[in-house]
């Protein structure tokens, strides 16, 4: 795949983001390196891990190992629940610099608001000053509800350029959606195949058979078409190419309406607002 094919969404900071990347949750430590080279050589050129992950010195090493120039490659990691407040903010963005073995990150985000913890709004102060001592490009958050994101824009000075939410068919997250777009805010969705839960679904599967692709393949144009930013995890080579093999076929407006009836509201993951 031609990394030139992705589409490069802008971000509010000026900055651009892989629309497909490739996400690394729960891949082991002795197999990331290894997809991360696996992914970069299959076309991709963002990769998204986070401290939780435990597998950030591993996802340097596979930028190290493919040759391709850093700059070309946007790496996006988080900062964890109990790393939160301004200063332990700043010290888990050094921690997590070193395991990357990167001199600047392309995205650094907050995992969860983690509200009972009450510490987002110095947490993403910390996030400030990181950007304007250029360690990082671009800014963001991840799990933010809209009411989360609005109480970042009474007390804080930047708006985050990116809100990384659970979305898949079954969650589609049209009101956050809607909510992003009027304030510059591209969304990215995780567990963009729903942990692979929704792969089974019949409908999908004679969507795959119309245009000739998999059912992953299916539900990842689904959400180039929306316009999310997407970013599968697979630690299968066939998949991790599979994946990014999303331009040469386009869902129509029928698809699309087939696609929106299997809303259900259900999560793979908790609720941002039960996640303390
Ligand atoms: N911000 C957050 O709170 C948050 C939370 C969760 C995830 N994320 C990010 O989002 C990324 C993706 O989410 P996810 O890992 O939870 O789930 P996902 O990408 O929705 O699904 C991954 C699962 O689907 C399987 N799979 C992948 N491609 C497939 C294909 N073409 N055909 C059949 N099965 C396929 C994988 O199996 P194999 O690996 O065995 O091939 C794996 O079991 C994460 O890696 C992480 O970077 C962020």
């Amino acid at each position: 795949m031609d990394p030139s094919a992705v589409p490069a969404l802008s971000l509010s900071d000026g900055y651009t983001i892989p629309q497909v990347g490739f996400g690394v949750y729960k891949v082991p430590q002795h197999q990331t390196a290894e997809a991360v080279r696996t992914a970069l050589e299959a076309g991709y050129r963002h990769i998204d891990t986070a401290t939780l992950y435990a597998n950030e010195a591993q996802v340097g090493q596979g930028v190290r190992e493919s040759g391709i120039a850093r700059e070309d490659i946007f790496v996006t990691t988080k900062v964890w629940n109990s790393d939160q407040g301004f200063d332990s903010t700043l010290r888990a963005f050094d921690t997590s610099m070193d395991l990357l073995g990167l001199d600047y990150l392309d995205l650094y985000l907050i995992h969860w608001p983690a509200p009972t913890q009450d510490r987002y709004v110095d947490t993403w102060r910390a996030l400030e000053r990181l950007q304007g001592d250029g360690r990082v490009r671009s800014i963001g958050v991840s799990n933010f509800h809209p009411h989360h994101l609005q109480r970042l824009f009474d007390e804080t000075e930047i708006v985050p350029v990116v809100n990384q939410i659970e979305l898949h068919p079954w969650l589609p997250q049209t009101e956050a959606r809607v909510f992003h777009k009027k304030h510059g805010i591209v969304t990215e969705a995780w567990s963009p195949l729903a942990r692979g839960g929704i792969l089974g679904n019949p409908t999908l599967d004679l969507l795959a058979e119309k245009h000739g692709v998999s059912v992953a393949q299916v539900i990842i144009r689904w959400h180039v078409q929306l316009g999310t930013v997407v970013i599968p995890k697979s630690v299968t080579p066939s998949r991790i190419a599979e994946n990014i093999d999303v331009f040469g076929f386009e869902l129509d407006d029928a698809d699309l309406a087939a696609i929106a009836t299997l809303e259900t509201g259900e999560r793979t993951g908790r609720d941002p607002d039960d996640l303390g």
